[in-house]
């Protein structure tokens, strides 16, 4: 009889996610004070910034994602933290948003800039914000000039967009917009809270686990990501970008 087939997901419970909302918390504390605005959060996912930032504002967010089931989560989310009366949801893509112009003060993107481009990110989603309205993006960054070509292949197709911090200013600053704070993570953020502990579970489980070739093969993927990571950690990052509209 075959054996069941072993589900084992080495990312779960780590602390990404309370990780990655101090630094939500830090990218809001760029924008002005703002009274009670109107935030499109853009591949909101299943809400971990998005609840937050309804937290932090006290304005209203609408989550946009592709992935009706991430929505679904997102309200749950967003119900148990008590804030589902400030937060609608709306299944979609990000390259076609479905807002008369001028609809919110502030777009949030955090990993969804590359989908559409940052270049076509700034001017489509731009369209959706008031005069002097503000986006705030969470993108992919090099920590430094001239990233070898393995780094490169971190990002696949998408590595021809992703620049340095400095850079990603300089494109803003050429579409118009005026950038009013950046910062990238430490890269504590993403070795000692993730990759880290995640190829030490990896490495316990695939000496747990030898026996099951299908498992095995998931580890073994997930393992050469995290050493890909490490190999090029002076590389790969992520920041966020605070602009405001023209
Ligand atoms: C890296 S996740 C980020 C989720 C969330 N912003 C967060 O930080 O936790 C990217 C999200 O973008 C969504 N996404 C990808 N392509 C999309 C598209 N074309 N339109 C809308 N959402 C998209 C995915 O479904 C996923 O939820």
């Amino acid at each position: 009889m075959p054996r069941p087939r072993i589900e084992v997901d080495p990312t779960v419970g780590l602390p990404l996610p309370a990780m990655r909302l101090e630094h939500t918390r830090r990218a809001w504390g760029m924008l002005p004070r703002l009274t009670h605005p109107r935030i499109l959060d853009l591949g909101c996912g299943d809400g971990v910034p998005t609840v937050e930032l309804a937290r932090l504002s006290g304005g209203t967010v609408v989550g946009l994602d592709i992935d009706g089931s991430a929505l679904e989560r997102l309200m749950d989310r967003a119900a148990a933290a008590g804030l589902g009366d400030r937060i609608t949801t709306l299944e979609g893509s990000v390259a076609d948003l479905p807002f008369p112009d001028g609809s919110f003060d502030v777009v949030w993107g955090e990993g969804i800039a590359h989908v559409v481009g940052f270049e076509r990110a700034l001017a489509g989603w731009g369209r959706v914000l008031v005069p002097d309205g503000f986006m705030v993006l969470h993108v992919a960054t090099w920590l430094r000039p001239d990233p070898p070509e393995g780094a490169r292949r971190t990002w696949g197709s998408f590595s021809e967009d992703v620049s340095t911090l400095e850079g990603y200013a300089d494109r803003a600053a050429a579409m118009g917009c005026e950038v009013i704070g950046s910062f990238d993570l430490p890269e504590s953020a993403w070795w000692d809270l993730y990759y880290g502990p995640l190829g030490d579970r990896i490495a316990s489980l695939l000496g747990s686990q030898p026996d099951d070739t299908d498992v095995r093969g998931e580890l073994e993927a997930k393992r050469q990501e995290v050493e890909h990571f490490r190999r090029y950690r002076d590389w790969l990052g992520s920041g966020f970008i605070a602009m405001r509209r023209p």
